[in-house]
């Protein structure tokens, strides 16, 4: 096992009084808050009046700003900065699913630092200081709501890139599973994919038998996903389905799980980040199944007994040698995402092979960003290739 350093400060409220602390929890760290959400499903659903109840009756003077997209976009932030400071605002309460927690990250820390956005996104540099973030959950996939990385699209370069820094963990974040009961099952399906691949790439890039420990939390967390998310599709008001789900997301991206591997890549992100990148209309999730299979196939050779660990795992693969187990995980996975509702192809995303290179150009754009050095352009086409049509 590799040696590493693990810290995560974010409190996690969970269950279904969860937010009945918040007013509280708010007026312990501020005065002036912002309260953001994204295109009005919390307004529907109820959660808006939830909120609002906890904080009406506390001294709290609330801003409130609407209008998060998914993936979320610069131009945003900019806006929600200038309100930050024409009202003083000294906390930020997102209310929502990945991306509304992902802007309030990169409001919060773009407000401190009195810095544009992409300025600070592009330095690449970890985020150490930024006004306080508390977030209510609503979606159950990203673990925002326990990391410190957010990631912003810049709509002029059509570039979606990320941010990080101990000062973006949340202070507080509350998660109610009764929360994510409206989730559409889109939605739900995109969600269990993200929250798999966030396991699942540190596995197959870094995954290590000396790290026993890692690997079989990351197939242990991984399974019960499997396991949940058919019976959160068959009802989606399953409180235990729900609430395994929206746990379950957490911790596979919490920096707990994949401590000991001591490195990740994540490639199949960076392939998405094109894909949603350039096309915002992508949801993250609905990206990743298009592109996982299709890395994987890629990697086949070079992976071929993780894959094969993996397929046997988490699939029920009984084949005895390695590379037909590998090729069965693979169809397995796929088949398993279909069945789930999420798209695998380029052609289930309405995007066509005329626009890979496009696609392949921003996506090795993220991949310098991130110092993914073995992945040009060239080579992520020759993935995308592999993933357009089903
Ligand atoms: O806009 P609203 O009204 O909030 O509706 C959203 C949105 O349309 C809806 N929704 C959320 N909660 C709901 C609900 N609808 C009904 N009932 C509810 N309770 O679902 C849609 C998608 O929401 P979004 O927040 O975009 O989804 P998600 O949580 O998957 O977040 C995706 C964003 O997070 C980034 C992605 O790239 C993407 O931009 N990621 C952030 C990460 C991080 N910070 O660690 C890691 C991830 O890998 C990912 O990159
Ligand atoms: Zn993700």
């Amino acid at each position: 096992m590799h040696d590493f350093v693990f810290h995560n400060p974010t409190k996690i409220v969970f269950g279904r009084e969860a937010i009945n602390t918040l007013g509280k929890t708010c007026t312990g760290i501020g005065r002036r808050v912002l309260l953001l959400y994204g295109g009005g499903s919390i307004r529907e659903n109820g959660i808006y009046q939830a909120v609002m109840d906890q904080l009406t009756d506390t001294e709290l003077q609330v801003t409130e700003l609407g209008g998060v997209q998914p993936n979320p976009i610069a131009s945003h932030v900019r806006m929600a900065v200038e309100l930050v400071k024409s009202n003083n605002i000294d906390l930020i309460l997102a209310v929502g699913g990945g991306s509304v927690i992902d802007e309030a990250k990169a409001i919060a820390a773009s407000s401190r630092a009195d810095k544009d956005i992409w300025d600070l996104v592009t330095a690449g540099r970890p985020i150490q200081d930024a006004l306080p973030i508390v977030t209510v959950l609503t979606l159950a996939a990203t673990a925002s709501e326990m990391n410190s990385g957010a990631v912003i699209t810049d709509e002029d370069s059509m570039l979606k890139l990320s941010i990080g820094g101990p000062a973006l963990f949340p202070r507080v974040s509350f998660l109610n599973p009764t929360f994510t009961f409206t989730v559409p099952p889109d939605q739900s399906a995109y969600g269990a994919v993200d929250a798999i691949s966030h396991l699942l790439e540190p596995y197959f890039t870094h995954g290590t038998p000396e790290a026993p420990l890692s690997l079989a939390m990351s197939e242990a967390v991984i399974r019960t996903i499997r396991q949940t998310i058919g019976a959160v599709l068959k009802d989606p008001q399953d409180y235990d389905a729900r609430a395994t789900m929206m746990w379950s997301a957490t911790v596979a991206f919490n920096g707990l799980i994949r401590s000991g591997y001591g490195g990740t890549g994540f490639p199949n992100h960076m392939i998405e980040h094109g894909i949603s990148g350039a096309f915002p209309h992508v949801a993250h999730g609905a990206g990743l199944a298009v592109v996982i299979p299709a890395w994987l196939r890629h990697m086949l050779d070079e992976k071929k007994p993780l894959i094969a660990r993996f397929g046997r795992e988490i699939l029920g693969v009984s084949d005895g040698d390695d590379k037909t187990a590998a090729i069965r995980t693979i169809e397995a996975l796929k088949h398993w995402f279909a069945a789930i509702g999420a798209p695998v192809s380029l052609s289930g995303l309405s995007i066509n092979g005329s626009e890979i290179a496009v696609i392949a150009e921003k996506a090795a754009g993220v991949a310098r960003y991130w110092g993914l050095k073995n992945y040009d352009a060239g080579r992520i086409a020759a993935i995308l290739k592999l993933a357009e049509s089903a």
